[in-house]
């Protein structure tokens, strides 16, 4: 599929056929491709949880307004954010840049994150985001639907994958074959409003 009919045919889901079971290698592909996305300083601050437990996803199914994509679809990913990523081992993830890049890079890691909770919490949204996006695509490509989600308990949901500390959940996606068509698309904002040339007008 092209990418730009993989981006317009790509809707958010709700209804999954729950006897349909992605393969562990189309799995580990889609997880593979979303891995190859974007990260503010290489860092990869993304964790997927892979929930394949049922019982683990009727408890999420619980405290996500029982929405049926938590249980139906063949995979459940939990997209968090390992909010400390810049100060664990920062130099494995330029290990194999040249000696130059990495020598600036390690460092100025350090210099961009450190005492800045708001900048490592934003940073590691950003790259959730955009890593969450490129899995959607991407199981759209192959010929896959999915729903983005934050419609659920953020704190019983962190209590059931055991969240550590210093992680965040950004938001789930879900993966697998629609049973029925989402509405057409409810209302797209015009160009004229959403972008902006040079600067806001005063
Ligand atoms: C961060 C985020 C959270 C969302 N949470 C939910 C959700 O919990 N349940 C749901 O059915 N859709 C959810 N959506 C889907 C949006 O409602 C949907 O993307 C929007 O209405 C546009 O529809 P489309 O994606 O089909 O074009 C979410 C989307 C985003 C980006």
């Amino acid at each position: 599929m092209h990418i730009f009919d993989a981006i317009r045919s790509r809707r958010a889901v709700k209804y999954f056929d729950p006897e349909f079971k992605l393969s562990e290698s189309e799995q580990t592909e889609l997880l593979d491709l979303a891995m190859q996305s974007p990260t503010a300083f290489n860092l990869q601050h993304w964790r997927f949880v892979v929930v394949d437990d049922a019982a683990t996803r009727q408890a999420i199914r619980a405290v996500a307004w029982d929405q049926a994509q938590v249980t139906d679809a063949s995979m459940l990913i939990i997209l968090c954010a390992d909010l400390n990523s810049w100060e664990k081992n920062a130099a494995r993830v330029w290990a194999n840049a040249p000696d130059a890049v990495r020598e600036m890079m390690v460092p100025a890691i350090d210099a961009y994150y450190r005492d800045k909770p708001q900048t490592q919490r934003d940073e590691a949204m950003r790259s959730c985001g955009i890593a969450g996006q490129t899995l959607m695509l991407s199981a759209r490509a192959m010929g896959l639907d999915s729903c983005p989600m934050d419609g659920f308990d953020f704190e019983a949901v962190a209590k059931i994958i055991q969240l550590p500390a210093d992680h965040e959940i950004a938001f789930m996606v879900a993966i697998g074959k629609k049973t029925r068509d989402v509405w057409p698309k409810p209302g797209q904002l015009g160009m004229q409003e959403v972008v902006i040339r040079n600067r806001f007008p005063k």
